[in-house]
């Protein structure tokens, strides 16, 4: 069984991918929303939260813990070697999609406070590509107007200016390529789109998802033998 966890909603969108890339995959899925936002604590409480997680989703039967989170995933070095060792962080497939669709090597990230404190994801997208320049900004409130139920479907005027202040800064930069580095900010990807147009969006959700699927795949889930 995979077991899958984040504070809320961008989990969610993880699982989404990743039940249509492994249709018979099992899958159980922990909503973290007593602790949540991940976002604002400090690394020692997410590090905690986090382990607490794996615990209770191995002793739910799962072999394998996707982070489907990357405020999690930015801790994820600081996490004893058995959590280490059994979860599967999704920074480093996400940073490689930026990266691999980049041309002209500018590329911004959206993400939590947290995640943007720990420089995780110019860390990643510099170790992929030395000349990259990376502008990283904390999209905090965004999080709580996924929560709130906004996503590209329904979203009103009034939050469309809420993305939209929260992304302004970029505005004026050159990049080509975005990062949505948290797992609750693609389901305002084509209102992101919008506001940036010609930017190209790396979704944390979908590259965890198929970050993990692959990983099962190569590991025999699925496999046909002809003898
Ligand atoms: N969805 C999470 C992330 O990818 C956490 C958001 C939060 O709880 O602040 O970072």
């Amino acid at each position: 069984m995979i077991g899958v966890f984040d504070s809320g909603a961008g989990g969610i969108d993880t699982v989404r991918h990743l039940r249509g890339l492994l249709p018979f995959a099992d899958i159980c899925y922990i909503a973290d929303r007593k602790n949540a936002p991940y976002g604002t604590k400090s690394k020692n409480e997410i590090v905690a939260l986090a382990v607490n997680n794996i615990k209770h989703l191995e002793l739910l039967g799962a072999e394998r813990v996707l982070i489907a989170c990357c405020t999690a995933s930015s801790v994820f070095d600081f996490l004893p070697e058995r959590e280490r060792k059994i979860a599967v962080p999704i920074i480093k497939p996400t940073a490689s999609r930026a990266v691999n669709i980049t041309e002209n090597g500018k590329i911004g990230v959206i993400a939590t406070e947290a995640t943007v404190r720990s420089g995780v994801f110019t860390r990643e997208i510099k170790a992929q590509a030395p000349t990259a320049e990376v502008t990283e900004l904390a999209a905090q409130p965004l999080v709580r107007l996924v929560e709130s139920g906004a996503c590209d479907r329904n979203i009103t005027k009034e939050q469309i200016e809420i993305v939209k202040n929260e992304i302004l800064p970029l505005l004026a930069l050159d990049i080509d390529t975005l990062v949505l580095g948290c797992t609750h900010f693609p389901s305002l990807e084509r209102t992101v789109r919008g506001l940036l147009p010609g930017v190209k969006t790396v979704s944390s959700s979908k590259e965890g998802a198929l970050y993990m699927a692959k990983e099962q795949l190569s590991a025999g889930v699925g496999k046909t033998s002809y003898i």
